[in-house]
Parts: structure tokens; sequence; C-alpha cells
């Protein structure tokens, strides 16, 4: 009798234990659908002033390894990448509104790092933007 209840004790507790570890993989997990699904909406319209220039060679450092010299998405680490980095000088990237690239660039998703910490400047931020809006074929 003693054991038995032991037993369920000892089950129950373990299973307890079991949805608490499940529970705080899945809260770690980004939400499905990408960048769209978890933009907050005010990024959407959000403009600022950047230098081409400047832009260039902060892409040059911090971006073309993935996204190539051209933003093609054939920078030398893009194909130890699993998802293709994108086209930069295409249609779909280029109707992208400049506050949902500067999202991408300073939050970042799935395998898109995020550049919060590596660029900090406001202007400099808006100036990758308008260099990735240069790159349009
Ligand atoms: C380590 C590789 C890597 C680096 C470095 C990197 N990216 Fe990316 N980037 C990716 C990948 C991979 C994706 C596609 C992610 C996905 O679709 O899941 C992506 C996606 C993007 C997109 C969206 C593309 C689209 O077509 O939707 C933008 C914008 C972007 N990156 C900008 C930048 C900028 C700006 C920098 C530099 C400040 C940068 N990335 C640096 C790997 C990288």
């Amino acid at each position: 009798m003693k054991t038995s209840k032991m037993l369920r004790i000892t089950t129950i507790t373990m299973l307890m234990l079991l949805f608490v570890a499940a529970g705080s993989v899945f809260a770690q997990q980004k939400q499905p659908g990408g960048w769209k699904a978890n933009m907050p909406a005010k990024y959407k319209t959000m403009k600022g002033k950047g230098d081409v220039a400047a832009g260039k060679e902060l892409y040059i450092k911090h971006c073309k390894s993935c996204h190539g010299p051209k933003g093609l998405g054939d920078g030398p680490k893009a194909a130890s990448m699993k998802t293709f980095p994108g086209d930069f000088s295409g249609s779909k990237f280029q109707s992208y509104s400049d506050g949902e690239l500067y999202y991408i660039t300073v939050i970042g998703y799935e395998e898109m790092p995020a550049y919060e910490k590596k660029v900090t400047d406001d202007e400099d931020r808006w100036a990758l933007v308008a260099y990735m809006r240069s790159l349009k074929k």
C-alpha cells in the first residue's frame, strides 16, 4: 500500500516536471510566420534618413558575408545557412517598406542575426536601409 502511494506521487511529480520542461521549450520558440507575424505595427511606416555611401561600408562589414556583394544572397557564408538569405535586387524585396527593412536589420528573425547591439547608431541603421534600396535592379 505504502509503496504504491509513493509510486503514484513519484509518477505525478515526474509528469509535472515533464510539462514544465516542455512548456519552457515551447516558450523559447519564436512565433511562426517569420518577421511579418512578429513585427510590431509601428515599424511598418517608420522612416529615417541614411547615407548610401555610409550604408555600403556598413554592409561590407556586417552583411556581405551572407548576403553577397550585391545582395543576391550569394555571400560565402550563405552556403552554410538553412535558408536562402534573399535577393535584395528583386521586386518582392524592394516592395518591403523602409520600416520593415529597418525592423529586419535591427531585430532579425530565424537565421537572420539581430544587429541591435552591433549597429547602435540610428543613422547607421537607416544608412543600411538606404544601401539595400540602392541594390534594386
Ligand atoms: C550570418 C548570415 C547573415 C548575415 C551576416 C546577415 N544576414 Fe540578413 N539574412 C540572413 C538569412 C539566412 C536571411 C533569411 C532568413 C529567413 O528567411 O529565415 C536573411 C534575411 C534578411 C533580410 C530579409 C530578406 C528577404 O528577402 O525577406 C534582410 C532585409 C536582411 N537579411 C538584412 C541584413 C542586413 C542589413 C545585414 C547586415 C547588417 C544582414 N542581413 C546580415 C543571413 C544573414
